[in-house]
């Protein structure tokens, strides 16, 4: 995690990639060392692009970087807290399912509910390079499953069927359309 002096020099607030853009539906790859000062630039930037949203979770597809990478704060805004997570990794899922109202920043006002397993151990690295852990459970669960489908090029709304699916993505479609004409 980083400190608050390191986020505010180097954080830049960056343009979120709205469905259907194409670099949502690609796999990110793994952080390797050779990518620890881009990674370094890339989270603070993409804490504050999440905190102005406002949003939960950010993954590094939706603002074009294809770096295993995501950032979630499921706490009160005003306890913060903020995590980083590095080529996260799903280790374990809980057979029992819970279903969540589900947002995406990249599917700007549309709300659907989606099951998912209620509870996850997920593997990460944080910003230092140090292997970490997490058992959630609740809305920081759903964030997490949320956040690492992005990585693999998956959006929330391929949980819902056909019909809700065309839908939503037809009122986001209108809701985009009529934001230009303004
Ligand atoms: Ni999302």
């Amino acid at each position: 995690m980083l400190g608050m002096s390191e986020t505010q020099t180097s954080a830049k607030l960056l343009p979120i990639l709205i469905y259907p853009d194409a670099v949502l539906r690609k796999q990110a790859r793994l952080v390797t060392r050779a990518d620890a000062d881009e990674v370094r630039a890339l989270v603070p930037s993409m804490f504050a692009t999440m905190y102005k949203a406002p949003g939960i979770g950010l993954a590094a597809n939706q603002i074009g970087s294809l770096l295993r990478v995501i950032v979630v704060d499921v706490a009160p805004k005003e306890t913060p807290a903020p995590i980083a997570l590095i080529n996260p990794e799903i280790i374990a899922k809980s057979d029992e399912l819970a279903t969540q109202e589900e947002g995406c920043l990249s599917i700007p006002d549309q709300y659907a509910e989606v099951t998912r397993p209620a509870r996850v151990k997920v593997r990460y690295q944080d910003v230092q390079g140090v292997k970490k852990e997490i058992d959630a459970d609740g809305l920081l669960s759903a964030c997490l499953q949320h956040e690492i489908d992005h990585l693999n090029g998956v959006l929330f709304v391929d949980y819902l069927s056909p019909l809700k699916r065309n839908m939503l993505l037809r009122k986001l479609a209108k809701a985009v359309k009529e934001q230009k004409a303004r």
